[in-house]
């Protein structure tokens, strides 16, 4: 029998889907020239092992209440880190870190390794993007030079992966001993490593298909060979993924696909927080973040993000209202800073919002101006988030309302007030979720006053709250009506 040819096809290189025919613009996503042929008749490693039009083997089939073993988790050290992914890092899956250049990725990587590795646990990383001595320099700025991890500057997925199955390793060669270390010349422990650090997988290289390292084939087919080896291995593998323009993750979507978690890394390179979040966790929750601090030393923890994201809180200042925002279990407070400028007649007003949605802010305006008679049509209005923080919980809506009338009507709001509570288009207050939590924090951080949706009013956290049921007794409030 004639083996079928190999059909060609066409990837498109922005958002991996694919084609029979090349064209000049992506049916799926409509960039320009960004078809390109995929390698004729991929060859992955699992087709190569088995013949697939032969008979296969029976598969077992199993119950759904059949034993099964809680993962085994490995804990990072790094508490943050634990917390964003649920707990530690588990044995045999792989997760995927994205996040913009220069934010610090391949430095929370080392920090982590060189935690795990120094609790004993055998741990590679290899670089496809830096020098083995540029890591180095980094670990010893970072204060990590001495960590028993193995580091590897490679981006061959088959030696990477000869390396780490063979059943010892080459020993460990530091700069101190030299050439003493060749290997064979010292048995070592035969052991597969708990965790494996691939940095990144854009620079990876498969040579199972053809096509430079980066293209969606050979990204795809580079994780497909490591993740196997993880799930083969018990090995945790973390790898490093880049991202485009607009944040998402480069490369095919299909490599958030194949991985179990895939983690953003965020902050604002102005500002030095730096946000984790898991956006998938086949292993845990994706509501949790982990806060650092980008220093001189590397990531710091930040146990205590409200003391990061609240600036100095001195006099009361017309057009600032602190919002106890919500992060997965986690209190974040963040001052929300409104500023309202009267125009001369006829200027068409700008409207401008950093850290919010300028959507929201728009309807909020409208709902001030339809259901309280308060008009901006004659101010230009800003609004901003103190520390760079980006807001997502619709909490935050009685927070923006109060902050704006206050700006437009140049009334200081009390400055140990937080607010919270979503606003409706009729112009009535919700109750929000975890009320409790978010009064509870904010009472520890000193705050004595409350202005909250009516609903809320039985959860007390040892504040003075005043409940409200419509955003014209906010106002009403606010203006001292
Ligand atoms: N000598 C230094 N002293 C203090 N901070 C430094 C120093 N060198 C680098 N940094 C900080 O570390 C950041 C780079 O971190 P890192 O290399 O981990 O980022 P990355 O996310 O891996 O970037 P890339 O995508 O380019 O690999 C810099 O933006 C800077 O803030
Ligand atoms: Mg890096």
């Amino acid at each position: 029998m004639k083996a079928p040819r190999p059909k060609k096809r066409y990837v498109c290189q922005l958002c991996g889907s694919a084609s029979p025919r090349w064209a000049g613009q992506c049916a799926d996503c409509g960039e320009w020239n960004s078809l390109v042929e995929d390698a004729a008749g991929v060859v992955t490693p699992f087709s190569a092992r088995h013949d697939l039009r032969g008979g296969g083997r029976r598969i077992e089939l199993v119950g759904l209440d059949a034993e099964a073993a809680l993962p085994e988790r490995i804990g990072t050290g790094i508490a943050e880190l634990d917390r964003a992914i649920g707990g530690g890092l588990v044995a045999g899956s792989a997760m995927l870190i994205g996040g913009d250049p220069g934010i610090g990725k391949s430095t929370l990587l080392l920090q982590a390794a060189a935690r795990v590795a120094a609790r004993g646990f055998e741990v590679v990383y290899v670089s496809g993007e830096e020098a083995a001595d540029q890591v180095r320099l980094r670990a010893r700025r970072l204060g990590l030079g001495s960590a028993p991890l193995r580091l590897a500057a490679a981006t061959s997925v088959r030696d990477i992966l000869t390396t780490l199955q063979g059943d010892s390793y080459p020993p460990l060669r530091s700069r101190t001993d030299g050439a003493a270390g060749a290997a064979g010349n010292c048995p070592h422990v035969p052991r597969p490593p708990a965790l494996v650090v691939v940095d990144s997988i854009q620079t990876m290289y498969s040579d199972l298909i053809e096509g430079a390292p980066g293209t969606v084939s050979q990204v795809r087919a580079s994780a497909h060979e490591l993740i196997r080896f993880a799930k083969e291995s018990g090995a945790a593998l973390v790898l490093v993924g880049h991202v485009t323009k607009d944040g998402a993750i480069a490369g095919p979507r299909v490599l958030e696909h194949m991985v179990d978690t895939v983690l953003s890394f965020e902050g604002e390179r102005s500002h030095q927080y730096r946000i984790l979040r898991a956006t998938k966790n086949r292993y845990g929750g994706t509501d949790e973040i982990g806060v650092f601090a980008m220093g001189d030393e590397g990531l710091a923890e930040v146990a205590n993000p409200s003391a990061l994201f609240l600036t100095d809180r001195g006099e009361a200042v017309p057009g600032a209202v602190v919002f106890p925002a919500l992060e997965g279990t986690r209190p974040v407070l963040v001052e929300i800073q409104a500023l309202t400028v009267r125009l001369a007649s006829g200027a068409t007003p700008r409207r401008a919002a950093v850290g919010w949605d300028s959507g929201r802010l728009a309807m909020i305006l409208a709902v001030l101006e339809a259901r309280c008679g308060l008009s901006f049509s004659t101010a230009e209005v800003y609004l901003n988030v103190a520390g760079g923080y980006r807001v997502t919980d619709p909490a935050a809506d009685l927070a923006v309302a109060a902050a704006l009338v206050s700006a437009l009507a140049e009334r200081p709001v009390a400055p140990e007030t937080v607010a919270f509570g979503e606003v409706a288009l009729s112009g009535e207050l919700r109750p929000v979720a975890h009320a409790g939590l978010r009064l509870k924090e904010a009472a520890k951080l000193g705050f004595e006053r409350a202005l909250v949706p009516a609903a809320v009013v039985g959860e007390r956290g040892g504040m003075r709250v005043s409940g409200f049921r419509t955003l014209g007794q906010l106002v009403d409030h606010v203006l001292g009506r």
